[in-house]
């Protein structure tokens, strides 16, 4: 007989969702609940077309949902039945006031915990699941403990799953981190989310540490990932005027083991609603701790990938002499990485818009983010987007390669030659294609890391 326990997560996003299915359906004696202000949301879970693409999730949803799984908008409900709560609501980069552009917004979260305080009637476990600054929990405490005679322990749990390997991500994690304070109640809350997780998780693969270091090493995680894919987008940029190749380069720097393999492929840049992000919060977190030059050093992480993101674009048009303009431009990929509908962030953005300023034509191809980037876009009219490959590289002078779907590997590229303008161009961003066989079939083939092969 598993544990019983009574879970609510705040926040049906790309965590929230995939999350609780995985936990409820580990966990199938608990009843998990999912609460989001979205109705459409909601709606959305509660429908067979679920609000995000993640491969894996609709089997798992159909499994648990309507049994031990729950989607709801009525919040205070959810918080005065359930004993844990987790919070995955959206912590996104400061667009107004103090810290603008740097600092995380915690206006959800702290209109939340004001919520909980007002709606708590008995001891409550506070589960934070949204990637936050260092030090939120105290803040959290704070603004719980004022006014109110229920114990609300808050400990930490942040999410390490990416986008498009979610499902496998959450069922087979590298780590669960927990993080508490080490009072009685700290630790019987610990306890009670080792207890969740090790109903799947090897116990090895659990790991506590105190409440600020848990925090933390979410935002760490993600710098040194975005740092690794900046770093080989530089060596890229060298690679492209000796004669180097970045794919070469990345084999024999990561087969040292100390260095390892992964995160290694040099790209039109990095995009994801968490990089950008994260980076910008640990940046702020050093300057306000007058940390200056370790700012400086993670800042330098995403002025590389600026930088990649417009080498990338000013080389399109740079190679199409000069001159986009009228021309039909053929994108491969919209979504900022393969297996999702999520565009957020995504180096598509930019690359599209610098397009679209130089008046280009765009169509887009994507398995997945057609409408998000359509969105995104603000519906331009010089912008449109087909499904069929084939079909939208029609009549144009280049095609770009931004996302790195497997699918568009194994095109016919010589069907694609023969219904593009002539000279034809392809500009490999994601250095997925057969190069010399694109340039023997008449192609320009600009790849990235790589000596432009030209006729
Ligand atoms: P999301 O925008 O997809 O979802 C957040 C949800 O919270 C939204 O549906 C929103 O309506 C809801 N919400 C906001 N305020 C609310 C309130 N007051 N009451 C109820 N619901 C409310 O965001 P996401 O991508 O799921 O990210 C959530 C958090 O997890 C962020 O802190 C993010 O940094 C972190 N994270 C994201 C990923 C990822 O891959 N997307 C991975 C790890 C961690
Ligand atoms: C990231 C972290 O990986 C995950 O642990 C965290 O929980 C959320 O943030 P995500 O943004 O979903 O996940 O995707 P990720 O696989 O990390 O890719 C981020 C971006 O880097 C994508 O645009 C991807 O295409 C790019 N990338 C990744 C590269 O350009 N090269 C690489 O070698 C790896």
């Amino acid at each position: 007989m598993g544990s019983q326990k009574k879970i609510v997560c705040i926040g049906a996003g790309y965590v929230g969702g995939p999350t609780m299915a995985v936990i409820a359906y580990k966990n199938p004696t608990s009843v998990v609940t999912v609460v989001d202000i979205n109705q459409e949301r909601i709606d959305a879970w509660n429908s067979d077309t679920l609000p995000v693409y993640e491969p894996g999730l609709d089997d798992i949803i159909k499994k648990v949902r309507g049994k031990n799984l729950f989607f709801s908008t009525d919040v205070d409900k959810a918080i005065e039945e359930n004993d844990i709560i987790f919070i995955a609501v959206n912590t996104p980069t400061k667009d107004y006031g103090v810290g603008k552009n740097m600092a995380a917004d915690l206006q959800h979260w702290e209109a939340i915990a004001r919520q909980i305080r007002n709606v708590a009637k008995s001891d409550k476990i506070i589960v934070e699941k949204s990637t936050l600054p260092v030090k939120t929990a105290e803040t959290m405490e704070i603004i719980l403990n004022t006014g109110s005679d229920v114990n609300f322990e808050v400990t930490s749990n942040p999410e390490f799953l990416a986008e498009g390997t979610a499902i496998r991500d959450l069922i087979e994690p590298d780590r669960v981190l927990i993080g508490s304070r080490e009072t009685d109640s700290g630790q019987k809350a610990r306890n009670e989310l080792i207890e969740i997780y090790s109903a799947w998780v090897p116990k090895e693969k659990i790991i506590t540490t105190n409440t600020f270091s848990s925090e933390l090493s979410k935002l760490v995680s993600n710098a040194f990932l975005a740092q690794r894919v900046s770093s080989i987008n530089a060596i890229s940029a060298i690679c492209e005027v000796t004669g180097a190749d970045v794919q070469e380069v990345s084999q024999a720097v990561g087969a040292d083991s100390r260095i390892g393999s992964k995160f290694l492929n040099a790209s039109v840049g990095f995009g994801g609603s968490c990089f950008r992000k994260d980076l910008l919060n640990l940046v702020y977190i050093c300057h306000m701790h007058h940390l200056h030059e370790a700012a400086t050093y993670f800042e330098n992480i995403i002025n590389m990938n600026h930088y990649q993101m417009q080498r990338f674009v000013d080389n399109v048009i740079r190679s199409m002499f000069n001159t986009v303009a009228g021309r039909k431009i053929c994108m491969f990929g919209c979504a900022f990485k393969a297996n999702t509908d999520d565009v957020r962030d995504s180096p598509a953005i930019p690359i599209a818009q610098t397009l679209i300023a130089e008046k280009a034509r765009l169509v887009i191809s994507d398995p997945k983010a057609m409408d998000n980037m359509n969105e995104v876009l603000g519906k331009p009219q010089n912008v449109s987007f087909i499904d069929d490959p084939y079909e939208a590289a029609k009549d144009s002078h280049a095609i770009l390669i931004i996302t790195e779907w497997p699918e568009f590997s194994s095109l016919d590229y010589q069907k694609l030659f023969d219904v593009m303008v002539k000279p034809a161009y392809l500009f490999d961003g994601r250095n997925m294609i057969n190069r010399k066989a694109c340039y023997e079939i008449g192609f320009n083939v600009n790849s990235i890391g790589k000596e432009a092969l030209i006729h």
